[in-house]
């Protein structure tokens, strides 16, 4: 027996599907942010300290040293909105013991991003071929006035490691924070 669709059946199909829409779409951005695996605590975001981000976990990093890079995305939310956008990239290696490194990617002679280049045993900056050490040190002919940027970070009891990630201006010979 064929029955006729009740009053406001449609409104129901059309919220039904609107719904399998969203949860559809969040269940799709999850994972995406969970291979990112960064996350900020708003908590203690201080204007003059950079954001603070969770990057990775000290047993992920190559216990030889080999930086990785994470990108670290801003997560800011405020009465009505939630929005999410990338705002620069760290590198993070195992320095001694338990200890991490962590440097933010740009390049302070004139703003390129650096690449970590295993055959070259550093970081590489195809914007005038310079090179810095795994520790961010210049090497010979390098242009740059300073070191790679060196960041805050700290490995918590958990074994996350976090990162107080900040721009700095380029082209100078120490670090000036951009706010
Ligand atoms: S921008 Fe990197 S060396 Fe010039």
């Amino acid at each position: 027996m064929q029955t006729e669709p009740a009053p406001g059946d449609d409104r129901r199909d059309f919220l039904k599907k609107s719904c399998a829409v969203c949860v559809g779409g969040a269940v799709g951005v999850v994972p995406a942010l969970a291979g990112i695996a960064v996350y900020l605590d708003p908590l203690r975001r201080k204007a003059d300290t950079g954001l603070l981000a969770r990057v990775t976990s000290l047993e992920s990093l190559p216990a030889d040293g080999t930086p990785v890079m994470f990108p670290i995305i801003a997560i800011r939310t405020d009465a009505w909105n939630k929005s999410i956008a990338p705002v620069g990239a760290v590198y993070v290696r195992r320095a001694k013991g338990d200890q991490v490194q962590a440097f933010n990617v740009t390049c302070p002679h004139a703003g390129c991003a650096v690449e970590f280049q295993p055959e070259k045993k550093g970081y590489f900056c195809p914007c005038h071929n310079s090179l810095f050490t795994p520790e961010g040190k210049r090497t010979d002919g390098s242009p740059s006035a300073r070191d790679l940027d060196s960041l805050k970070s700290e490995v918590r009891a958990n074994g996350e490691v976090w990162v107080q990630f900040q721009n700095f201006e380029t082209g100078k010979a120490h670090k000036v924070a951009v706010s």
